[in-house]
């Protein structure tokens, strides 16, 4: 549409500079117009017919492309359900892999979201990728993200939804088709059996503790869905969209998490020092 506009534009534009011209050449003449026969059919033809064919054929062609639009829509090559919660986000995939503010993306395709919240409304936007579209409560909306070169996108929650709104991030992680079907692979898998004895003792912890109310690890007895899955905790690169996923950010995180997100439903963890270490090990082997 852009190459036809153009070239509708400069023959306008030299018919007016011929004109222009031959009006500045012939000023002052006595001119006599009755023998101008070619007037009356030239308006009707630049200005009605020729327009007519332009439009059409510019109407058929965009009509083309809608249905396109519409089949692509209806078929899409992959849909991630982004759920919005206070403040986190969590994106599913059709192969039952599960992660938290991190959504990991193929690069070179239109990949389709599923947005829906839990609790109120938030916005989600990644300025490189896409404009803001909304999770409302009760409702699904669609949306298209396509990330061209591998990178990671910084996200953000664009609607004001509480007391951590502003610490709502996220990363877009958009990765070469072929490293992003290892990793979806990778992520469907449920958690394996802790390495060693410390970690076994976390694990026996964690699904004792109020740890295994909120939180689901897949192939464990612990199946909460307040907070974030941890299958994959250790594959992460951040913690709660705040803070590096080291073990320090990590024990200081589960140890006091208001202290990094004020308002947020983790209450701090009643463990022992000793207790908590062996939950760590267990969480950080969790890859
Ligand atoms: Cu969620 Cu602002």
């Amino acid at each position: 549409m852009l190459w036809i506009s153009a070239a509708v534009f400069l023959v306008v534009a030299g018919l007016l500079v011929a004109s222009i011209r031959r009006g500045a050449r012939d000023q002052g003449a006595d001119l006599d117009r009755s023998d101008a026969r070619w007037g009356e059919p030239f308006i009707v033809l630049s200005g009605v017919v020729v327009p007519a064919i332009i439009l059409i054929g510019v109407y058929l062609f965009s009509l083309g492309e809608m249905n396109a639009l519409r089949e692509a829509g209806s078929n899409p090559a992959m849909t991630i359900e982004i759920s919005a919660r206070d403040w986190w986000w969590e994106a599913r995939y059709a192969n039952g892999a599960v992660t938290a503010n991190e959504i990991h993306i193929p690069t070179g395709v239109p990949v389709q979201l599923d947005l829906t919240t839990r609790d109120v409304i938030h916005s989600f936007w990644v300025p490189r990728l896409q404009v803001k579209t909304d999770n409302i409560p009760g409702r699904h909306t669609f949306m298209w993200l396509q990330a061209d070169r591998p990178g990671r996108y910084r996200g953000f929650c664009a609607e004001f939804c509480g007391l951590q709104h502003t610490n709502m991030n996220f990363w877009v992680i958009a990765q070469t088709p072929v490293e992003f079907e290892v990793w979806l692979e990778s992520q469907s898998a449920a958690a394996g059996d802790p390495p060693d004895p410390d970690a076994l003792e976390g694990q026996s912890i964690f699904l004792t503790s109020s740890c295994a109310g909120c939180h689901t690890i897949r192939g464990t007895t612990a199946d909460g869905i307040a907070g974030p899955d941890l299958t994959h905790l250790a594959g992460r690169e951040t913690l709660a969209g705040v803070l590096p996923n080291t073990r320090k950010a990590l024990e200081r995180f589960i140890r006091d998490p208001q202290s990094f997100k004020p308002g947020l439903a983790m209450p701090p963890a009643e463990l022992t020092h000793t207790e908590l270490q062996a939950v760590l090990d267990f969480l950080e082997q969790l890859e």
